[in-house]
């Protein structure tokens, strides 16, 4: 099969190549999926898992890409719960091979069935901002209703998805991003912007829950704005800065079948919107996940028309 790998942490994305591997054997409770549409996180390249097994092996050249739209084309030892030719989405083992390739093999409990009317390179897009935005939200920061948030990077892959359920809960949401993303926020749902590089962060205070995707300083003052009872929500590492009288959580997004069908549910009906900058084929991966132009929103890879 063809697949992108990566064998130099150094090189990052750059490092990509092209190559023709053997399709992966599902193992047990495994399914085997034909990948149509894979989609990527650019940070993945610094995370250990990317580069070592559960148990610290080096298990170069690897895969990256850990969210699939796809076909279920073979079952592992004992899977129940999927068949061969249904329609799947969700997010796959870090630690294993991943989706930038035409066949995968996934714990089947990962996946949830991808609606007929739900274009692959839309279901590719979500698992992992979706998943993240709702694990931040609801299970983890204990969102309520009539709540304020601070989503920051409102208009970036998750923060376009935080801004959206939370404004859909009922929460009053305030982006941050910067200057040129202002307009993106506002259009998923921000009630207000902060221009991360123009305005005072401080400005805005007495929130509820503020949702990380940066960290580092904007981390730190993050902190200060929130009231007591409130909550300190990263996917970017443990904050450098605990809030007093708030919860703080970090935490990394897991997947869950009934989240994937929530969220593909509200794409369906139009209440959450994909964030999606560039669709490229397999064969214009290597470029596209080096782009020489910022572009807001994820890069998903079509792997089969
Ligand atoms: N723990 C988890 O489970 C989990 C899950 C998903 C993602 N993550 C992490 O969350 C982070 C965001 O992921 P993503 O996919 O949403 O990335 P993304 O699509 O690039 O979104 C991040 C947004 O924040 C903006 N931003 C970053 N630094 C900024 C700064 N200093 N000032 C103003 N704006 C800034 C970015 O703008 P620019 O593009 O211009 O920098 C972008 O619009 C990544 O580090 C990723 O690894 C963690």
């Amino acid at each position: 099969m063809k697949a992108i790998v990566v064998t130099d942490e150094a090189a990052g994305t750059a490092g990509m190549t092209l190559v023709d591997r053997p399709a992966p054997e599902p193992a047990i409770n495994d399914v085997v999926v034909q990948v149509h549409a894979s989609g990527f996180v650019p940070t993945e390249l610094t995370w250990p898992s990317t580069w070592t097994d559960r148990l610290g092996r080096d298990r170069t050249p690897s895969v990256p890409g850990h969210e699939l739209a796809g076909v279920v084309s073979a079952l592992g030892y004992g899977t129940t719960g999927l068949s061969v030719g249904q329609r799947v989405f969700g997010l796959t083992d870090w630690s294993r091979d991943g989706t930038l390739a035409e066949y995968v093999a996934v714990e089947a409990r990962n996946l949830a069935p991808l609606p007929g009317d739900v274009d692959f390179t839309v279901g590719a897009s979500l698992p992992i901002s979706g998943l993240t935005a709702w694990q931040g939200l609801f299970e983890h920061g204990r969102l309520r209703a009539g709540q304020s948030v601070l989503v920051h990077g409102a208009a970036g892959a998750v923060g376009s998805m935080v801004t959206q359920l939370a404004h859909e809960f009922g929460a009053y949401v305030i982006g941050t991003g910067r200057a040129a993303d202002r307009q993106r926020a506002l259009d998923f749902g921000a009630q207000e912007f902060v221009d991360l590089e123009n305005d005072v962060l401080e400005d805005v205070g007495g929130i509820d829950l503020v949702f990380d995707v940066i960290g580092g300083d904007i981390g730190k003052r993050s902190a200060g704005l929130i009231r007591a009872g409130g909550s300190l929500v990263s996917v970017v590492g443990p904050p450098d800065v605990r809030p007093a009288d708030a919860l703080t959580i970090d935490f990394v997004v897991t997947s869950d079948r009934a989240q994937l069908g929530e969220i593909v549910q509200r794409v369906r009906d139009g209440r959450l919107l994909t964030n999606i900058a560039k669709v490229a084929d397999l064969d214009d991966a290597v470029a596209a996940l080096n782009p020489t132009e910022r572009a807001t929103g994820k890069t998903i890879i079509r792997v089969r028309s």
